[in-house]
């Protein structure tokens, strides 16, 4: 474990007349909480669920790790996260030695966690016009071929939305009780690129560090936003001390944002931007997964369960893609890539399965809801030209269920991640760790874990379709020796490059970085 407060040999106040006290915290602000509420049919009572995506996978990590007080801000995911949200502010989770979440149970790893109460409309343009359609798709660039529109909705939503659930995390975070004087606050991702320049007027005790999880573009893909909204972004971000990102490559764009875009000086060879007679850093810090907990949960019975269920009614060979059901995660070019490969190798046929173990996401967002329908189209189209009374090609199975991601990943053929873009990707890593039987992957050189698993695995552009065909086929052909050694290799450069280094990287650059201060 980690004690932060030691990793930070200057931790004191910046301003004299603050004093710190003795429950400094490290503070987590990401839109998703670690769980969401429903109430049981049978008796009332409330029950949580772990939420979705890498974002909570990596913060449930630093939880385990960090030996003081977490606290962890987020926004409720659905009215009865409201109703738990009203009725109790603080709700003590506790995470398991698998990383699973629990409410309310005693072991050592566990943080508070504070749902703030947002105004419904608010949040629906905040996430639904805002953060998802638009900044997502401009980061993933999304918008290869049309650029998006920007109408009177989405600048009635950046207000009334986006500025405004900003405005809603940064008061919330400015009261001591919420926020200890002193404390290190790490603000998570796309939500919240405006909270750090609100915060830092009034709470100048506090280190504040921001992390961007998905890509940062190069200054080209941002202008297809109004310059008003994407010079708050960047101007939001600089009130941050470090401003983080996951590899070399985004802190290079954002640089180059900062200087085209805003015209300020940017030093690159130590990575500073001068702002507001401050020095801001950008770093990167590759994240990664626990490495531990994951192997635990993959010997745990209900990961053994779901893998007697697969072995039960698995072809020869499986080709599996593990995702939300996301565009940038480019699930439609991956099921044409798997057509090709079909038609290209027809001997392929009745012997690989194409698993897709796809969760459902962001549903109220008619891009998605868009996309889903493609997913199920080609699908179905691929199923009606290949499929034999013995063989369906493609089993898509619409699940949230890291039992049964775990259980696949132990026994893939093939691991295809193909995304557009993405700003790491654990999945890779996930897998990698746990397969058992030689496993090959297939990677999108546009993922950030190519940076570093691109030598030791097959590396694919995203948008080539018969290249992606013929990589699936290189990895099933892959000699058996060949394809235990490079999941060897592969395996290990995940586990000396854990959680828990990326957790110590940014601890320590905190600590550097807080020394001048003490006094
Ligand atoms: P993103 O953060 O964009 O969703 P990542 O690959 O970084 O993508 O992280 C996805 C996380 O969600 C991983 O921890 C993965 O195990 C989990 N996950 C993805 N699909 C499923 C699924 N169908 N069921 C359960 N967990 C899933
Ligand atoms: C990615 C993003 C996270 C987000 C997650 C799930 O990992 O980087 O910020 O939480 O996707 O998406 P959702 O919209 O359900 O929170």
């Amino acid at each position: 474990m980690t004690d932060l407060l030691a990793a930070r040999p200057g931790s004191g106040p910046r301003d004299a007349s603050v004093r710190p006290d003795d429950s400094t915290s490290l503070v987590l602000v990401a839109h998703r909480g670690p769980v969401r509420f429903s109430k049981s049919k049978d008796d009332g009572r409330w029950i949580s669920h772990r939420n979705a995506g890498g974002l909570v996978t990596a913060l449930e990590g630093i939880v385990q790790e960090v030996e003081q007080s977490v606290r962890w801000i987020c926004a409720p995911a659905s009215d009865e996260d409201r109703v738990v949200a009203r009725a109790q502010p603080w709700t003590r989770f506790s995470l398991d030695a698998t990383g699973s979440g629990t409410t309310g149970s005693s072991t050592s790893a566990s943080c508070r966690v504070r749902m703030l109460d947002i105004e419904r409309a608010a949040h629906d343009d905040f996430y639904n016009v805002i953060a998802n359609p638009l900044l997502w798709f401009v980061q993933h660039e999304l918008y290869e071929q049309a650029p998006p529109q920007i109408g009177e909705r989405e600048r009635r939503a950046w207000h009334d939305g986006y500025v405004e659930v900003n405005h809603c995390f940064a008061a919330a975070l400015r009261d001591p009780a919420t926020v200890p004087v002193g404390s290190t606050v790490m603000v998570h991702d796309y939500h919240f690129y405006l909270v750090p320049g609100m915060l830092r007027p009034t709470r100048p005790d506090l280190f504040i560090q921001h992390f961007t999880h998905i890509p940062w573009p190069r200054p080209e893909a941002w202008r297809v936003l109004p310059a008003p909204m994407r010079n708050a972004i960047f101007r939001g971000l600089l009130g941050s001390d470090i401003v983080g990102f996951h590899t070399a490559g985004h802190v290079d764009n954002f640089l180059h944002g900062c200087e085209d875009l805003l015209g300020l000086p940017v030093d690159y060879d130590e990575g500073a931007i001068e702002f507001d007679g401050r020095r801001v850093v950008a770093r990167h810090y590759p994240i990664s997964i626990n490495t531990d907990a994951l192997e635990n949960f993959a010997a745990a019975p209900e990961v053994a369960e779901r893998a007697r269920e697969l072995q039960a009614n698995r072809s020869q060979r499986i080709v599996l893609r593990v995702d939300r059901a996301d565009p940038s995660k480019n699930i439609v070019r991956g099921f044409e890539a798997f057509a090709h490969m079909l038609r290209r190798h027809p001997e392929l046929r009745g012997s690989v399965t194409f698993l897709a173990l796809l969760q459902s996401t962001r549903r109220d967002v008619p891009e998605y809801v868009d996309y889903m329908r493609a997913i199920h189209d080609i699908v179905d189209a691929v199923n009606a030209e290949f499929s034999t009374a013995a063989w369906r090609p493609i089993d898509l199975r619409l699940v949230d269920d890291l039992a049964l991601a775990v259980a696949a990943y132990k026994t893939f053929d093939v691991l295809l991640v193909n995304s557009v873009a993405d700003g790491m990707n654990l999945v890779v890593k996930e897998a990698l760790v746990v397969n058992e039987t030689g496993g090959a992957v297939v990677l999108s050189k546009r993922a950030g874990a190519s940076d570093e698993l691109g030598s030791v695995v097959v590396t694919v552009d995203p948008y080539d379709v018969p290249e992606q065909a013929e990589a699936m086929y290189e990895a099933l052909s892959m000699p058996e020796a060949t394809r235990r050694d490079r999941l060897a290799i592969a395996a290990d450069i995940v586990r000396s490059n854990n959680m828990q280094k990326w957790l110590r990287h940014q601890l320590s650059d905190i600590g550097i970085a807080r020394e001048p201060l003490a006094t």
